[in-house]
């Protein structure tokens, strides 16, 4: 087989290369068949050292070579790379992530900051694939060549994973859910050890918020160039809880309809989407796990499942109050957010919507 020298795949950059999700970008990217890492960018505080010197791996895999000697760039570097994934802070990511899109380059963002943007796409691949064509109207309107496409919150990501399923077979009117949340979910060094072991935090900051309106988005509606969210009556608690990572989540539901538990258990099972039609390199093969044991899912033991690209769901069962209930747990920087993002990136690609 001849050997090609020269490596003919897209360059990405990373945004937030040192967080706990920009972590995940370069270890989930390390041997990606489509995208190599080619550009770190992260604060004043990094920028100009090695991405090794930089950022202390908190991973258990080893950092990838070619990462590790790679420069941080500051966020006025002129970036080459035509895709770039955003792990930045909130606060910080709305004029960076504008001027990507502005320079013609396609972002794809964890941030908060644009989700609900009218004409911003928030995109589970599995669930709302054709939510994607928003961006047309995104660079109409804002005169961008490229664009920004978004994922959700690391728990409405599971949740709805869960949820789209029913909706599509049985109608969905109802959901009612409660959180258990991980503490990298808060960013590195993120909560205090002193404050969340040997305890229970009943309150993340804009969490449940989040939660509901991005649900309701991406089970929602696209009519030529307008969201209408789900009409789906929803409420949530959020709590942080002394677990590593992943996000567990007990949720009860009301359906249209009243099927058997075991209709319902087949339904989840069977769930395919069309990242796994097309074959994407971080598709998971089963992006819904179900669980039979009767004390499954646990975060150690089920986080990993399909390499952290499932949501793995058991303990489906009545509820006296809305008709069915189940608990979902997924990985947090994994589906949760850096993989997800990947896999929306190997969407757009295969789906011919990369401005490369
Ligand atoms: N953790 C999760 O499970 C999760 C899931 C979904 C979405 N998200 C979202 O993803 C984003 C990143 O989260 P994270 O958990 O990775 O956070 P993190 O661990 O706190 O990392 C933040 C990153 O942003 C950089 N940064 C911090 N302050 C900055 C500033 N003023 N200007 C420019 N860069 C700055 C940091 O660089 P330095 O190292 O140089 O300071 C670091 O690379 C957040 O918006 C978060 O809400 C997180």
């Amino acid at each position: 087989m001849l050997h090609h020298a020269r490596d003919e795949r897209i360059p990405v950059a990373i945004l937030g290369a040192t967080g706990s999700v920009g972590q995940r970008f370069i270890q989930l990217l390390a041997d990606h068949p489509w995208f190599r890492v080619a550009e770190l960018v992260a604060s004043d505080r990094s920028a100009g050292k090695s991405y090794q010197a930089a950022a202390p791996w908190r991973l258990s895999s080893d950092l990838p070579e070619a990462a590790a000697a790679l420069p941080v760039l500051d966020y006025d570097a002129d970036l080459q790379s035509p895709i770039v994934f955003s792990a930045l802070p909130s606060e910080v990511a709305g004029e960076i992530e504008q001027r990507m899109a502005r320079q013609g380059r396609a972002l794809f963002t964890n941030t908060s900051t644009h989700r609900m943007d009218p004409d911003v796409p928030l995109l589970l691949a599995e669930v709302n694939p054709s939510h994607a064509k928003v961006i047309e109207s995104q660079r109409r309107n804002r005169g961008w060549n490229g664009f920004i496409a978004a994922n959700s919150n690391c728990s409405a990501m599971h949740l709805v994973l869960a949820l789209k399923p029913l909706q599509d077979a049985f109608g969905l009117e109802a959901v009612a859910v409660t959180t258990l949340q991980a503490v990298s979910g808060a960013g590195y060094p993120g909560v205090a050890s002193l404050d969340i072991v040997d305890n229970v935090i009943p309150f993340i900051s804009t969490e449940e918020e989040k939660m509901t309106e991005e649900t309701l988005k991406m089970l929602g509606r696209l009519d030529s160039d307008a969201f209408t969210p789900a009409p789906i009556v929803m409420t949530a608690h959020c709590n942080r809880v002394p677990v590593r990572d992943g996000h567990t989540e007990c949720a009860s539901v009301r359906l249209g309809s009243t099927p058997a538990i075991e209709e319902v258990a087949a339904v989840l099972a069977a769930f395919k989407g069309r990242p796994q039609e097309l074959g994407l390199p971080s598709a998971p093969d089963r992006p819904i796990v179900v669980r039979p044991e009767e004390n499954r899912p646990q975060p150690i033991l089920d986080r990993d499942t399909e390499r952290g690209m499932a949501s793995v769901v058991g303990r489906l069962r009545p509820c006296p109050l809305l008709g069915y209930k189940f608990v979902v747990l997924g990985h947090n920087t994994i589906r949760g957010a850096a993989g997800a993002s990947i896999l929306n990136a190997e969407l757009f690609k295969a789906e011919g919507l990369l401005p490369v």
